[in-house]
């Protein structure tokens, strides 16, 4: 385990210092996930205190209930949106505080999906439109005192409909803290952390802070004294400004560390610091805050791209929407955990948080894990996308989003760019020129050391109103990468993104012959699609996409021949829920993902691994069960070797070497049933060899989960791969079977899924069928440790079982220690 998981955990379980008799916690941060009631409806009564909610669901947060939903047709919020059921919904929490005279407390929402309005005790504390922002109320003066009961309401409002372009789920779909300050403390998101100078033996840090006061005029000064503690917690900076005068209700301090031999953030070794701000009243503690602190420095050059701590560095990412799959909106960190795992074992080093801002843990995770972040703002501004959506709340909200998003967000070292929209239409008219400069003037006057960007389409100079602005330091393109080439030319002088390349379709293991015709599936905006295929797949070939898209390969060759393009976001990483293009209902999940959004990858996630990393790959598809004689293309992505030779049953079918402009080789084979191999070869020395025989009839099922060690936390999570195998262990590649889950011991089934786009079964299931092999079981732990059993059943097959440990500790990533099922009785 890296050490900055504990760091992690303190940041957001507490930062409380260990209390004395003489003094209480200078600030307490609760986890208020647990004990919340919930009501899928309306009920006007539910904001007054005294409203009987016994009736009503217990939960914890977050929660999501559209996921919890049946897939229909005739949902409002459409395929488009997931298919799922939106609407109104209510939580209640009774609670008591501790918090003692003079002090003040906030509840604290990482995201409500959407028009959120709280009431505490029947007073109604605000609302927030945004679905996707993080917000606070301060309860203080509604607070009932000495330990009585006190009661949140929460309306949740997801019934207008259409308002999003994917799927959005409803709910407190994020954590909720209730955090206990003195009168004197750091104000909300009241740090900003940023290294002026960064040289190797000495960076200068710099902390502005902002101190809220609470308690008036005549509040005595403050010390504010801040300390810089590396990755192990020792002290190595100090600094105390004294005699701080609190005359207003915000007084901002600024203070210079001197920090020698900085060690750097960067990807390959993502080193943290963090940064401790303390404040006395005299010999009181008054409040402690952490801030995190990455050393990095970077920069984006209109002709060679972009370069981390002075090294040249492509920008190798993808787009990522906020669902976690089967989980459905509802965050879990060990599920987005996994999901950047599987994307930087691709070679990902980069995440467009595409199209709004995401938890707040994921850009921990990607501070931890050494991941570069775009943030993003908005998906429309004025202009609508969808009758529905923001748009209508824009005008009234978008500076304070735009203002809450930047203070939030600031001090993660992975952000090295923000995003003011995505797609805008005020591109293309001359609104789009005021917008764009209040904006970028918005996230200047909070943060002036990293670029502002906005994902355009339009590349001509004098139709893109955005960019006629004159105002973003960096000029963004999705798609339409041939071009690239005269982008310089028509933007003299501006650095440049690919903010999304491709949106080809793939539906894993399946594969559409020839593989070397490419579907354009619609063929432009005004054609319906009438072809596609009866069971809405789409072929794992990369030879499918829209008008508007282009398969993986030329996209990506075109961004790495441009040298000016600082790098690229390929749409997109995973599938997501909503988005089902090119078909109709019942597709209800995205076709564009590299993974699949059981978590499985698909062929093209190796065309980038072989591109992306440094690491041999050798990748062969398709599957080998076909007619007799069938020609059948064979196809193989493969790196750091000169060469692949095929083979069928032990004959060669030749040696191929990859052209200049080639990121596969591919061979044509009539089918015969038998082996197929090939083998990777550097200076004639074998690199790597794969093989995929031809299956037998489905047999036996096997379970591999990716962690067996898990935390009895009940957040915790194992991901169970189930693959249905013949006798002799070969994958069954076009198995079908359904297969039944059987959960023993402290655990429930969180989620299950195929990453079949167009399955109507519910993610909320002890059961599901396998889909092209493969089916997935999530299984999340209880506070309870205890040894876990999950076995998988299906008629005809042989079952199989596999244990998982929860308990104190667990296996902090996916290589530590995976567990395969063994073949249980009947
Ligand atoms: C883009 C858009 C994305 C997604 C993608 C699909 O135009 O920005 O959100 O819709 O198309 O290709």
């Amino acid at each position: 385990m890296r050490p900055f998981l504990p760091f992690l955990l303190l940041l957001l379980l507490s930062v409380a210092r260990p209390a004395d008799a003489a003094q209480p916690p200078v600030r307490g941060v609760e986890n208020f996930n647990k004990g919340w009631k919930f009501f899928l409806g309306d009920e006007a009564q539910a904001k007054e205190a005294g409203f009987n909610d016994a009736g009503w669901r217990s939960l914890a947060l977050p929660h999501d209930w559209s996921i919890e939903g049946k897939f229909d047709a005739l949902n409002p919020a459409k395929p488009e949106g997931g298919g799922l059921p939106t609407g109104i919904g209510w939580y209640r929490k009774s609670f008591s505080t501790k918090a003692g005279k003079g002090q003040r407390v906030y509840i604290e929402f990482d995201g409500v999906y959407q028009q959120s309005e709280v009431w505490l005790n029947g007073q109604l504390l605000g609302k927030r439109p945004n679905g996707y922002i993080s917000f606070r109320y301060e309860l203080t003066r509604h607070l009932r005192p000495n330990g009585q009961a006190n009661v949140l309401a929460v309306r949740v409002d997801n019934s207008a409909q259409p308002n999003s372009r994917w799927y959005s789920g409803s709910g407190i779909y994020r954590n909720v803290r209730l955090v206990t300050t003195s009168a004197v403390a750091v104000d909300h998101w009241g740090t900003f952390v940023t290294t002026p100078k960064v040289m190797a033996e000495a960076a200068t840090v710099q902390l502005q802070t902002t101190i809220r006061n609470a308690g008036g005029k005549g509040t005595k000064p403050v010390r504010v004294e801040t300390l810089l503690l590396d990755a192990q917690g020792k002290t190595v900076a100090r600094q105390a400004t004294d005699n701080v005068k609190l005359t207003d209700s915000t007084t901002v301090l600024t203070q210079t560390l001197n920090l020698p031999k900085p060690q750097l953030w960067s990807v390959q070794r993502p080193y943290l610091y963090r940064v401790q701000t303390r404040i006395s009243q005299g010999k009181t503690a008054v409040d402690e805050y952490t801030t995190p602190l990455g050393v990095r420095t970077f920069e984006f050059n209109a002709q060679t791209g972009f370069s981390l701590n002075g090294q040249p560095l492509k920008i190798l990412g993808v787009n990522q929407h906020h669902d976690l799959g089967a989980l459905g909106a509802a965050f879990n960190v060990r599920a987005a955990e996994r999901q950047l795992e599987i994307l930087q074992r691709m070679g990902c080093n980069a995440i467009r948080m595409s199209h709004n801002p995401p938890a707040p843990e994921l850009l921990d995770l990607c501070d931890r894990m050494g991941l570069l972040v775009m943030d993003e703002a908005f998906d429309m501004w004025q202009k609508k996308k969808n009758g529905k959506d923001y748009h209508l709340d824009f005008k009234e909200w978008h500076r304070r989003d735009l203002q809450d998003m930047v203070r939030r967000d600031r001090n993660h070292p992975s952000i090295i760019v923000w995003s003011i929209g995505n797609e805008i239409r005020e591109q293309f008219d001359s609104t789009g020129v005021r917008l764009t400069r209040e904006l970028v003037a918005t996230v200047k006057r909070l943060d002036k050391t990293r670029p502002v960007t906005s994902a355009l389409t339009e590349q001509e100079p004098e139709k893109n109103f955005i960019s006629q602005a004159g105002v973003l330091d960096i000029l963004s393109f999705n798609y339409k990468h041939e071009g690239y080439p005269k982008l310089p030319r028509s933007f003299p002088g501006k650095p440049f993104l690919a903010t999304e390349i491709a949106a080809a379709f793939e539906t894993r293991g399946h594969y559409d012959l020839p593989s070397d015709s490419v579907r354009v599936w619609p063929l432009d905006g005004k054609t319906k699609l009438t072809t596609g295929n009866a069971d809405f797949t789409a072929s794992s070939y990369d030879n499918a996409r829209p008008y508007w898209g282009s398969t993986h390969e030329p996209a990506w060759l075109a961004v790495k021949r441009s040298p000016f393009m600082a790098g690229t976001f390929v749409w997109s990483g995973f599938d997501y829920l909503g988005e089902p293009l090119p078909y109709p209902w019942p597709a209800r999940s995205s076709y564009f993902g590299l993974i699949d959004l059981a978590g499985f990858p698909k062929d093209a996630y190796y065309l980038y691994q072989s591109e992306w990393t440094t690491q041999p790959v050798l990748h062969l598809l398709p599957h080998w069960n076909w007619r007799p004689g069938q020609p059948v293309d064979v196809w193989t992505y493969f790196s750091q070797a000169d060469e692949v030779e095929l083979l069928l049953n032990g004959k060669s079918l030749g040696v191929k070497k990859k052209g200049a402009d080639q990121l596969h080789v591919m061979w044509r084979v009539p089918f015969a049933a038998g082996t197929l191999q090939a083998v990777s070869r550097k200076s004639g020395k074998t690199v790597l060899t794969r093989t995929i025989k031809t299956a037998g009839p489905a047999a036996k099922i096997e379970l591999t989960a990716d962690r067996s060690a898990l935390r009895a936390d009940g957040l915790d999570l194992s991901f169970v791969t189930v693959r249905v195998l013949d006798a002799q262990g070969n994958l069954v590649p076009d198995a079908a079977q359904q297969v039944k889950f059987d959960l023993g011991g402290p655990a429930t089934l969180a989620g299950v899924d195929n990453g079949y786009q167009a399955s109507l079964e519910p993610f909320k299931a002890t059961e599901r069928k396998a889909y092209n092999g493969q089916c997935l079981a999530i299984v999340q732990t209880t506070e309870q440790a205890g040894t876990i059993t999950l076995k998988a059943t299906a008629e005809g097959l042989q079952p199989a079982s596999i244990s998982l440990k929860s308990g104190a500790t667990s296996s902090a990533s996916t290589k530590n220690n995976p567990a395969t099922s063994v073949a249980a009785g009947n």
